[in-house]
């Protein structure tokens, strides 16, 4: 028999259309009030399941009793409860790789419009107010030849550093729970503790995944250690952030910008606090949305999902230890 499987987010139509060579698919290009009943109701007889975002705990698991594999469309798996799933021997798989140099681009122009202020003067010349020669007031800081810390150096953190080390001439310090000996063989990368990176840092970059030790991770402590002039880029989830304590260092000036990608409540809603400030500069989690990238990652996760189905184990596998 096929196996049964449910998409629950929009995919490039290649992909639904191999998948469906593969397998029973029942596609939702989105839930919503109108689609989640429907979606509930498949899960009741689905072997595997494919998208993004989704919370994938006990309480779903409960309604999908055949499920085999989750295969999530994204680097980052906070949204699947990695315990729940190995107990019930499900396998879970994400998209790693494929998306590194994208992701890296999305941080690197989130940095360059911090320091620069790109979205704030955009804004100043639509406004008309654009009358006579760029003046101090339009001034921003330099990226080139500065001190980039990066906090997280996987795979992503490291395609960040070498655009920073070879583009821009920056030096790199990194924070991780281990040290990458490739950055620092490539990228002359240094290890410090996060209180040393914060410290000497003019551009703090959060590439960390969100787990229970890394959940608001940056806070009044660490903002206030950080130089007056740094700029602070997230990337990794807006959980690992007290955003309170980020508006208020912004707010007093205790650092000079930043540049979001994440934010605790997606999507932020139009009368958050953080976008009062003009020394920020948001964009609605687009770190590997790109045409190109999108297709990759849904192919991989659709490649894993079938290879689980299929009995195999996928490359992408999380939870290998209670397969292998
Ligand atoms: C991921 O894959 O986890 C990214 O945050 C998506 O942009």
């Amino acid at each position: 028999m096929r196996p049964k499987v449910i998409v629950y987010s929009k995919v490039a139509d290649a992909v639904l259309d191999w998948l469906r060579t593969q397998c029973d698919v029942t596609y939702f290009a989105g839930l919503n009030a109108q689609t989640y009943p429907l979606f509930e109701r498949a899960l009741a007889e689905a072997d595997g399941l494919l998208g993004a975002g989704l919370r994938v705990d006990q309480t779903l698991l409960e309604k999908a009793p055949r499920l085999k594999i989750v295969s999530n469309i994204s680097v980052g798996y906070d949204n699947l409860d990695i315990g729940e799933l190995t107990k019930r021997g499900i396998m879970a798989t994400n998209t790693p790789d494929v998306l590194n140099d994208t992701v890296a681009d999305a941080i690197f122009a989130l940095l360059l419009a911090a320091a620069r202020r790109i979205a704030e003067l955009d804004r100043y010349v639509r406004a008309g107010q654009w009358r006579s020669r760029s003046d101090e007031h339009l001034f921003g800081v330099d990226v080139h030849h500065k001190v980039l810390g990066i906090i997280g150096m996987g795979r992503i953190g490291a395609a960040i550093a070498k655009r920073a080390r070879f583009g821009f001439d920056m030096k790199i310090l990194y924070h991780n729970r281990s040290r990458n000996m490739e950055a620092e063989r490539n990228y002359q990368a240094t290890y410090c503790t996060l209180e040393e990176l914060l410290a000497q840092a003019d551009f703090v970059c959060l590439m960390t995944p969100l787990t229970p030790q890394t959940e608001r991770m940056i806070g009044e402590r660490e903002f206030s250690l950080m130089k007056k002039s740094a700029v602070f880029v997230n990337g990794s989830r807006g959980a690992t952030v007290d955003e309170e304590a980020l508006v208020r260092a912004l707010r007093n000036r205790e650092i000079l910008a930043a540049g979001l990608d994440v934010f605790a409540q997606e999507p932020l809603p139009a009368d958050h606090p953080l976008l009062s400030l003009d020394n920020v500069v948001t964009v609605p989690h687009i770190g590997s949305a790109t045409h190109e990238t999108r297709f990759k990652m849904a192919k991989l996760a659709a490649e894993s999902l079938v290879a689980g189905l299929s009995g195999k184990l996928p490359d992408t596998l999380i939870n290998r230890e209670r397969f292998a």
